[in-house]
């Protein structure tokens, strides 16, 4: 096995071992990817500031997120198909969360049932939702995120249509992947990961099959999107959902200091700034550009996290000294999980609290919770002059 150090040596054993399916369903943003290649490039140009000769002893990453105690400000993404990049995955990427001590989110369009991943976990996970036309399925989908102890339901609201993503359409991508004479050259050469798949009963979306009524092709996410979700998704019905859970809420895909407000308005109690990991609407401006103005705006309203670009502990570590109270982790875990299963999610998880940990040091910092903005050199022009009339 090779020395893993970094998220990318996680990322080049998961292209070798996980059909080209799914991995081109992680690895995509819409249309050009310009918004998926600068969620992560524009992490780049802000650098950090060296200080030396300060205590580095006794250093800490624990913090609270909405009120709930972490090891560190860093939750794994709501993934859809995590099943399918390795044999049970949400159970397993769930397990390597709960023993980390970092939230998992659960996604709807999981391989792995709700309840599956609750029997198979002894901590609180918090569940995704989209909204969906059908109230019935979603207040019983609520119904059941509940029963099955979430500790938060993050409400997605930047997919209520789906942007598109060239090479799922192009390689017919559905769960579990349909045979034609590609996609069997293709697993022809994942044995030991068709191995694993073809020993468990988990490989259909867990939450909706015999869950919910017409649905035209239940393995196709784009098909499921184009039929099921609501696409009249409004403030009030944002608003509705909330109530309907009751519990702690997360919007998840704000990316607009107007929106923001909104949500503010709302009482929830975080928000994300997304945009769904360049997957949903190219041209978008990067998360971690948006992120600042979004804090300036709302951040003494409600908690404000950041996904979207984030590949090392030294992107999580500018997004919180940029004023973010969270992070999430998407793609880096799934490398982590397609590449060697739950060690892999361990792993992933691994690097980034050390990278975290040893930068916010050398930064002169000792407790994750005291990062601000005086750590980082911010070019001055980063937002940029864009003109919105
Ligand atoms: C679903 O949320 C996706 O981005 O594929």
């Amino acid at each position: 096995m090779p020395v893993i150090t970094e998220i990318e040596d996680l990322k080049r054993i998961y292209k070798r071992r996980v059909p080209k399916m799914f991995y081109d369903y992680a690895e995509s943003g819409s249309w050009t990817e310009q918004t998926f290649r600068e969620n992560s490039s524009d992490f780049d140009q802000i650098r950090l500031r060296q200080r030396i000769a300060v205590d580095m002893t006794n250093r800490t990453t624990a913090c609270t997120m909405i009120g709930q105690e972490y090891a560190m400000p860093v939750a794994l993404a709501p993934v859809g198909l995590t099943g399918m990049q390795s044999a049970d995955g949400e159970i397993k990427a769930a397990r390597a969360a709960a023993r980390f001590g970092v939230p998992f989110t659960l996604s709807t369009m999981s391989i792995c049932s709700i309840e599956d991943v609750a029997a198979w976990t002894d901590h609180p996970f918090w569940f995704q939702v989209y909204t969906l036309k059908d109230d019935d399925f979603m207040r019983r989908l609520i119904e059941r995120a509940r029963a099955a102890n979430c500790s938060a339901l993050v409400i997605t609201v930047d997919l209520q249509i789906m942007g598109q993503r060239h090479k799922d359409i192009k390689n017919g991508l559905s769960a579990p992947p349909k045979l034609t004479p590609s996609s069997i050259a293709n697993m022809m050469t994942k044995i030991p990961w068709g191995l694993e798949m073809l020993g468990t009963k988990r490989r259909f979306f867990g939450n909706i099959v015999g869950h919910a009524k017409g649905v035209t092709d239940p393995g196709s996410l784009s098909a499921w999107t184009a039929e099921a979700f609501d696409h009249s998704l409004d403030w009030k019905r944002i608003g509705k959902l909330c109530e309907m859970w009751g519990g702690k809420v997360i919007l998840k895909g704000i990316l607009d200091v107007e929106d923001a407000k909104k949500a503010a308005d709302l009482g929830v109690d975080a928000i994300i700034v997304s945009n769904h990991g360049g997957r949903q609407l190219d041209g978008a401006l990067s998360s971690i550009r948006m992120l600042r103005p979004i804090v300036d705006a709302v951040g003494d309203r409600v908690e404000v996290h950041l996904d979207s670009g984030i590949r090392s502990g030294q992107d999580v570590l500018k997004a919180l000294a940029m004023g973010a109270k969270g992070t999430m982790i998407g793609r880096a875990f799934v490398y982590g999980l397609g590449a060697m299963g739950e060690a892999g999610v361990t792993k992933a998880l691994e690097v980034i609290h050390k990278e975290l940990d040893l930068s916010m040091a050398l930064c002169g910092k000792r407790d994750v919770n005291d990062l601000d903005r005086s750590v980082l050199l911010i070019p001055e022009d980063f937002e940029g002059r864009w003109q919105a009339t």
